[in-house]
């Protein structure tokens, strides 16, 4: 059993992560200011924070808590806010991710595992699924601030010996999915649709994504823990689609219409995204076990229970 502390631990990924670590019998401790999470995601085994990573009060939870593990989920999600406000999105997801850094380093916590995106830091690229062998030229600010936290890492490790693994997620999906702002279309189409309500598709819907399913994703942080791997892991499905065959794809398993109404490209949205899981399954010993059909299946399902 270890003593594990979990950033976003209200999120969408990171209170299913906390769900897995207390099931695996750890000690979980949540830092979460609330701003898209939900306090009622929050296993009632777990001890909860309500502040923000950026604040000055973080260091005296490390003090007291004593952390083995760090998991830093917390952080501004949404492309498209980045785009509108690339500072804000520099505080949370640099500065504030730099704050549990230095803590992490000051009270010897023995490994940190950063969520961060492959969906959004390599840019477009010609290798497609993508490698994480490939240049990374992010096309956002949210994908350039990930990728400098992730340099931070690395700077930790090499000068302080602050242990880590990053995994970069493709699209996730699944159950308690925040369908604010401009996140999750999967969460976005089934939401209205159970609810007989129109989405927007931005752009022609031919731009591709590689959706990953929410309890693959935790299965791989849980196992991020006791690897001795540094450097970038993608998880991902590894299958391309593009949004109007997922719409469809929906549909289907759904037996009702999602409603579109069209818009334009947004700005700083990828064409195609999808990424190789090769290495995943080297060094991590990890595939997703969970196809889009069955996916979008459980989604819907969550998505009818809390109507
Ligand atoms: N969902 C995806 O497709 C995806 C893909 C790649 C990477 N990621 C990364 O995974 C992590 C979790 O994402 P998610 O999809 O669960 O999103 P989410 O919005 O559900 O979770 C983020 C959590 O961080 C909290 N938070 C935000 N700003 C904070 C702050 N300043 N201080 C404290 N807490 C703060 C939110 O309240 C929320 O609970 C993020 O780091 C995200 O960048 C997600």
């Amino acid at each position: 059993m270890s003593k594990v502390l979990v950033t976003g631990g209200a999120g969408f990924i990171g209170s299913t992560l906390v769900d897995k670590l207390i099931g695996e019998g750890n000690e979980v401790v949540v830092i979460d200011n609330l701003f898209s999470g939900r306090e009622d995601y929050i296993n009632p085994q777990a001890k909860f924070y309500n502040i923000d990573i950026c604040s000055a009060e973080v260091a005296g939870i490390f003090a007291k808590e004593n952390f083995e593990f760090v998991y830093h989920l917390a952080a501004q999600i949404d492309v498209g806010r980045s785009v509108a406000d690339p500072i804000n999105d520099n505080r949370i997801n640099v500065l504030g991710g730099l704050n549990i850094l230095e803590n992490c380093r000051v009270y010897k916590v023995a490994k940190i595992i950063l969520a961060s995106t492959g969906g959004a830091i390599y840019g477009e690229t010609e290798e497609i699924p993508t490698t994480e062998y490939v240049p990374t030229y992010p096309l956002s600010p949210y994908g350039i601030h990930k990728l400098t936290l992730e340099k931070y890492l690395n700077y930790y490790y090499q000068v302080y010996n602050l242990n880590y693994t990053i995994l970069r997620f493709s699209n996730v999906y699944g159950p308690r999915q925040y369908k604010g702002g401009e996140a999750g279309v999967i969460a976005i189409f089934i939401d209205n649709a159970v609810k007989n309500k129109e989405s927007i598709m931005y752009g022609d819907g031919l731009q591709t994504r590689d959706f990953v399913y929410v309890d693959d994703v935790v299965r791989a942080l849980s196992l991020a823990r006791n690897i001795d791997c540094r450097g970038e892991i993608n998880i991902s499905l590894g299958k391309e689609i593009n949004l109007l065959e997922l719409r469809k794809n929906i549909e289907e398993i759904l037996e009702a219409p999602v409603k579109i109404k069209n818009e334009p490209g947004k700005l700083g949205e990828q064409r195609r995204s999808c990424l190789s899981n090769v290495r995943a399954k080297d060094v991590l010993n990890w595939e997703p076990e969970i196809g889009l059909t069955e996916g979008v299946k459980r989604t819907i399902n969550w998505a009818k229970s809390i109507l």
